[in-house]
């Protein structure tokens, strides 16, 4: 478990007067009345627990405040993926506890929550619907409206959340275990998909390809942990869709690669492709993330000269890779794009991308938070339609 910097932590004052901190509305040196809110924000995806409160006004970068996470992983790693059933249990085990960590903190109190954010979608139905019932349930308590928000646009929306946050407009390459799309981003709110996977995401083929050399899960770092002493040009695996003539990906393809190829030189050494000797299971690990990384960067390369644009943001949780990340500084670099990308602990999912998508949705008028307590979650649901 673990609780993110506070980036604010003095204490609430609220109680006290009109000095409040969280809420400087009320005392603005320039004299002039800015209004603030703070959002809380739940994820409950997949296999993360994630809280966190940003506080935002209508003029400025909204402020993370502090966040709590907890991750799964421990608990499936016995199972070599996740368990749906074991996901929900463990996120209602977990978010009241998280809930009141950040509050603490944060220096904050329940009755300084303004809106309530949670993740409506995509995810496992399970998982969401605990995340959702929590976030309307306590909303309800409190008085308080809540927002549903989607997943993908919080990963988007991340690197506003660093220390150089990005600006309108730019080309997003959004890279997490379920999906792997090339979006232009005008605005909150305003996504046009430029191409995406056909078959696996790029998470999926870290992930599936580590597998198969019994590297437990998840697979991405793990495969690129063990790519660090590996030669990528030791095998000669397929760049898929390199050549397409459009912005889409394909992946399961490589996975296949990667099977043959493994089991080929497993049948060579007389054993099974898991326990390949080490140097060559390394080789075979970095070729795999050499090929994955390529066609990333190649078709991101594309999608900026597509669209004339020279700012990229790179989200989700393969874009903690550092091979990618160095790929793409180099190759932006190269062309005068500037590229962004989210903390690395704020990659994969957390629940300060949630928050943080409210309240730019909230800021940008683009959404109202509503006072109707029942709620659905959309386990499928294309970013794309998210403003339908
Ligand atoms: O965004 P995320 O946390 O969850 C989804 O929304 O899917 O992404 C998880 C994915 C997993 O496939 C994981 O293996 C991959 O991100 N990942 C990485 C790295 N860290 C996480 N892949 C490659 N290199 C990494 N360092
Ligand atoms: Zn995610």
């Amino acid at each position: 478990m673990s609780v993110g910097k506070a980036i604010e932590q003095a204490p609430c004052l609220q109680s006290r007067g009109p000095e409040c901190i969280h809420h400087p509305d009320r005392h603005l040196n320039s004299g002039a009345m800015v209004k603030t809110r703070i959002v809380l924000g739940i994820e409950s995806s997949c296999d993360e627990t994630g809280v966190a409160l940003v506080r935002f006004d209508d003029l400025s970068m909204p402020v993370l405040l502090a966040h709590a996470l907890h991750s799964q992983i421990d608990m499936h790693q016995a199972y070599g993926g996740v368990v749906p059933e074991l996901a929900s249990r463990d996120h209602i085990r977990r978010v009241l506890p998280l809930t009141q960590q950040v509050m603490e903190h944060s220096g904050c109190t329940l009755a300084d929550i303004d809106v309530v954010a949670f993740t409506r979608g995509p995810g496992l139905a399970g998982a969401l619907l605990v995340g959702a019932g929590v976030a309307c349930a306590m909303a309800a308590s409190l008085g308080k409206p809540v927002l549903g928000v989607h997943h993908l646009e919080g990963h988007l929306l991340s690197p506003f959340l660093s220390a150089d946050p990005p600006q309108f407009p730019f080309v997003a390459l959004l890279v997490s275990g379920g999906h792997t799309q090339l979006m232009r981003v005008d605005a909150v709110g305003q996504y046009q998909l430029l191409g995406e996977t056909i078959d696996d995401a790029a998470g999926e083929a870290f992930d599936k390809s580590a597998k198969l050399l019994g590297l437990g899960y998840p697979g991405g770092p793990a495969l690129s942990a063990l790519a660090q002493r590996g030669n990528p040009t030791a095998f000669k695996l397929p760049r898929p869709l390199l050549h397409s003539g459009n912005l889409d990906f394909s992946f399961a393809g490589l996975k296949t690669a990667v099977l043959v190829q493994g089991k080929n030189c497993a049948q060579a050494s007389g054993c099974n492709i898991e326990r390949l000797p080490a140097d060559v299971k390394a080789d075979l690990a970095a070729a795999t993330q050499a090929a994955i990384v390529d066609v990333l960067v190649k078709k991101s390369m594309a999608a900026l000269q597509a669209t004339d644009l020279k700012r990229l943001v790179v989200a989700g949780g393969v874009g903690a890779n550092r091979l990618l990340r160095d790929q793409l500084d180099a190759a932006c670099l190269h062309r005068g794009v500037r590229v962004h990308y989210p903390e690395l602990n704020l990659c994969t999912d957390n629940g300060a991308m949630i928050a943080m998508a409210a309240a730019l949705r909230l800021q940008s008028g683009r959404q109202q938070p509503s006072l109707r307590y029942a709620f659905d979650v959309r386990p499928r649901w294309p970013l794309e339609s998210l403003d339908t």
